[in-house]
């Protein structure tokens, strides 16, 4: 009570209201706070003006400058793109086979061939490109380091696959490039059940394996002889022309033991690959090209 009686004596400047002895002392908003505030109001109008602000029906006032995100964007893609224009060039005119002369055009079209594999081949070859042969990875998949190919390694061929894909797509003329396709023996009663089993038991054998039954191995040879040396060779070791795979070898897309050859063999595997020709622009399939052909298993152009 006496403090307040105290302060009521004190003589501070009133706004002159004054209700049931209670007065409004007057004190003002510092001058730096109100002008800050002032200042805030002009740049909020300023800003809403000059960029884009307002939300409307269809999308936001523009703005004078002009300005957007989204132009942002695609300015640094255009400038990206213009900067690399006449490596890009240069890359998709020069002779495959000379790419890996000119040191410069190799390490760019390397670490841009490294990039469009991430983006678009490693969720099927996976991230170190070996394929079917990591833990864990369906079959199928072609490991893409080693020197087993089926259609050719060296970078015409690679080339070629990833442009064209593997047995489906036609070029312009109608030729089918990566076209060839292993019948289903067992599933279309090309060979009868007894027939297959000694086929399979035959590629076991040629592949280094003790065949389950070494009678009917030897049966099969015949077999092979008639149905599978069109397409495999004769001694097996496969067809580049044809993408057939060598069966001497230990490796395998789909496994090499008694149950995975018998499906092999069987319904057959129609293994595909889609046609890049019409995804990538052709300085990347060159730049993919090239660093899968870098990646270990390359072969020479004969
Ligand atoms: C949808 C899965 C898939 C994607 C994505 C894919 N591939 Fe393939 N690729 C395959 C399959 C499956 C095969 C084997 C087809 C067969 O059975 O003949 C293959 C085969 C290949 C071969 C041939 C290997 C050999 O031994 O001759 C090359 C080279 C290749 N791919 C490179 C690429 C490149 C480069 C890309 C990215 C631009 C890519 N692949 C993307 C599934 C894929
Ligand atoms: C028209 C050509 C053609 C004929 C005929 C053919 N194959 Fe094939 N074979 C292929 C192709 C192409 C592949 C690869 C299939 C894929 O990737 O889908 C293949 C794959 C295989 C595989 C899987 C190899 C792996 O690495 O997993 C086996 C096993 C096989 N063939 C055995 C045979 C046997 C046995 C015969 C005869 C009864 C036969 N093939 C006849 C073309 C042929």
């Amino acid at each position: 009570m006496s403090d307040n009686k105290k302060n009521d004596d004190l003589d501070y400047e009133t706004t002159g209201h004054e209700w049931d002895g209670i007065k409004e002392y007057n004190k003002p908003l510092p001058k730096w706070w109100l002008w800050t505030f002032y200042a805030t109001i002009v740049w909020a109008v300023g800003y809403s003006i000059a960029y884009p602000a307002w939300p409307g029906i269809s999308g936001a006032t523009p703005g004078l400058l002009g300005f957007s995100t989204r132009m942002n964007v695609e300015k640094a893609i255009e400038d990206h793109t213009a900067e690399l224009g006449p490596i890009n060039q240069k890359l998709a005119s020069t002779e495959l086979t000379e790419i890996s002369q000119d040191p410069e055009l190799l390490t760019y079209a390397n670490n841009a061939g490294a990039a469009v594999f991430r983006s678009w081949c490693a969720q099927c070859h996976g991230s170190g490109a070996a394929g079917s042969s990591q833990a864990g990875w369906a079959p199928g998949y072609p490991n893409l380091l080693d020197d087993d190919w089926l259609w050719g390694g060296s970078i015409e061929d690679i080339h070629t696959t990833i442009t064209h894909g593997i047995r489906q797509q036609a070029d312009a003329d109608g030729d089918y490039l990566r076209q060839s396709e292993m019948p289903a023996f067992g599933r279309d009663e090309l060979l009868a059940e007894e027939e297959v089993v000694q086929v399979v038991n035959y590629v076991l054998q040629m592949s280094g394996q003790a065949p389950q039954d070494a009678e009917a191995a030897a049966a099969g040879e015949e077999v092979f002889a008639a149905n599978c040396s069109g397409c495999h060779g004769e001694d097996g070791k496969g067809d580049r022309l044809q993408g057939a795979p060598n069966l001497t070898d230990a490796i395998w897309l789909y496994g090499g033991g008694y149950d995975q050859v018998y499906e092999s063999v069987y319904n057959a595997r129609a293994g595909a690959m889609p046609a890049w020709g019409e995804r990538l622009s052709e300085a990347q399939i060159r730049a993919v090209a090239s660093y899968v052909h870098g990646l270990g298993g390359g072969e020479a152009t004969e």
